[in-house]
């Protein structure tokens, strides 16, 4: 199979959400820190009704629909999240509900779980087993599904909420460059979920930043020296369209990008100008370590790079701006923000993507993107996503029903025998939501 990759996509985000200009009146923090500072407009977050296995179950039923494909077709099913709802029974086999309907049980996969990672663990899996001689024929179907949400205090305003379901085949118009790829992995303690009876995480906000910045220098060297291996010519940010990055707050996808001019810079890549090298050449001689730490260099290197963040990765901060980090889904978002904004014009761009899940495990890879056939192309990708629509539809709560609903996530965490409010007022028709949760611990789920 040639061209493997991404044929079709669906994504869900809750309708409830509170602004960010609200909530930073309401913490008392300062005027413009999560706006501004933190670079966010909104937050969107699961209510007692919705969870990580219901917003997924809402995305593959409606991918499926929209695109026509029979739940048959499926011949692999890989889930990718960090939320916890069960330390042995996958996400993965809840999803089957939908797919015994149909008498398909003959699906492989299962979950993949590090940090915001998960998801492109399983999107590899996907589109390695369809260039494999274990390949049926049938299509890979990946899911990415989480509930960020933080204990009160920084990193409160940066959580989010969504479900992103992608169709995996060969022919795709978005199709996976593999050969250009390169990965950084090692032992941090920057962000983990160590306390098993709490959703939250334990979290090194300042370490996690550092570490974010670091893997993407060392994913950025190795995909450039691949690159140069395999085309004889050096590579720089001019030799991709767009850079779509994980996004825990958009501030910090400000930085990356930044910082891959920066090391432009460094490899003197054609990318970089004269008045850039003037700006930049102070820090020419930092190490690593004292380049991380450096503010004068993260504002030089932000201001030169603000042409090219424009053009490159600016059409990919809408959904992450508005919904916040979705954790698995947070860069797939982005990418899904990018197709709605620049559409068919995308076909013969080469599209840079940044997973990066803490822990840590990262990897730089890059897509094609080519013309498809319908319904596998771009445009009725972004027609079937509708994300316009889906953001104008949302409802905002004020900061106190936000605070107030985390309060009651927190009770219903890990527990049994309780019945959900069942207000599904809000929630769209083709939504499921939980109804119950027994005293055996299982969970049920009705569709709206
Ligand atoms: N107006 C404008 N900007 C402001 C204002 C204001 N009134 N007040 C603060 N700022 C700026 C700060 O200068 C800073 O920007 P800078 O980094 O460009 O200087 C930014 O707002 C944030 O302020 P900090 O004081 O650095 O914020 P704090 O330390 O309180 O929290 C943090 C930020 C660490 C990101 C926290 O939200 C967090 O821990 N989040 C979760 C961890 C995370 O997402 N890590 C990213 C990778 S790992 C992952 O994906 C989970």
């Amino acid at each position: 199979p040639k061209n493997v990759g991404i044929l079709a996509m669906d994504i869900y985000f809750p309708p409830t959400c509170v602004r960010q200009e609200a909530l930073e009146a309401h913490d008392g923090a300062s005027k413009g820190k999560y706006t501004i500072g933190l670079g966010q407009d909104c937050l969107a977050f699961c209510t007692e009704v919705e969870d990580v296995i219901s917003m997924s179950l809402t995305a593959v039923r409606s991918l499926l629909a929209k695109y026509q494909i029979n739940p048959t077709q499926i011949g692999r099913l890989e889930v990718g999240s960090e939320t916890v709802i069960d330390k042995s029974k996958s996400i993965k086999t809840f999803l089957m509900q939908i797919f015994e309907e149909c008498g398909n049980t003959d699906i492989e996969g299962v979950d993949s779980t590090n940090a915001c990672y998960g998801g492109t663990a399983a999107l590899f899996n996907c589109v390695n087993w369809v260039e494999s001689s274990s390949w049926d024929g049938r299509y890979g179907l990946v899911v990415c599904t989480d509930s960020a949400v933080y204990a009160e205090g920084p990193a409160r305003p940066t959580g989010g909420a969504a479900a992103i379901a992608m169709l995996i085949g060969p022919d795709a118009p978005i199709a996976f460059e593999s050969k250009f790829r390169g990965s950084h992995m090692s032992h941090v303690y920057d962000f983990y979920k160590p306390d098993l009876a709490s959703e939250y995480p334990v979290v090194d906000g300042k370490l996690s930043q550092t570490c974010y910045l670091m893997a993407l220098d060392s994913c950025y060297k190795r995909l450039c020296e691949k690159f140069e291996k395999l085309e004889s010519k050096k590579f720089s940010m001019l030799d991709a369209d767009y850079f779509v990055f994980h996004s825990p707050y958009n501030k910090l996808v400000q930085k990356s990008f930044a910082r891959l001019y920066f090391n432009d810079f460094l490899r003197n890549a054609s990318s970089v100008d004269e008045v850039a090298k003037e700006k930049l050449a102070p820090f020419s001689a930092l190490s690593d370590d004292e380049s991380y730490q450096s503010r004068d260099l993260e504002k030089a290197s932000q201001q030169v790079a603000k042409q090219l963040y424009d053009l490159k990765v600016q059409p990919s901060t809408l959904i992450p701006k508005q919904v916040g980090n979705m954790y698995t889904a947070s860069l797939y978002a982005a990418f899904a923000s990018l197709l709605h904004d620049k559409n068919s014009s995308l076909e013969g761009k080469r599209v840079i993507m940044f997973s990066y899940g803490s822990g840590l495990t990262a990897t730089l890879f890059s897509f094609k993107i080519r013309d498809g056939q319908h319904p596998f192309s771009v445009s009725n990708i972004v027609k079937v996503m509708d994300i316009s629509q889906k953001l104008k539809l949302r409802h905002e709560f004020p900061p106190e029903k936000f605070v107030d609903t985390m309060k009651l996530m927190e009770h219903r965490y890990g527990a049994k025998d309780f019945v959900t409010s069942k207000d599904i007022s809000l929630l769209l028709p083709g939504t499921y939501y939980l109804t119950e949760v027994d005293s055996m611990y299982r969970r049920f789920y009705a569709k709206k």
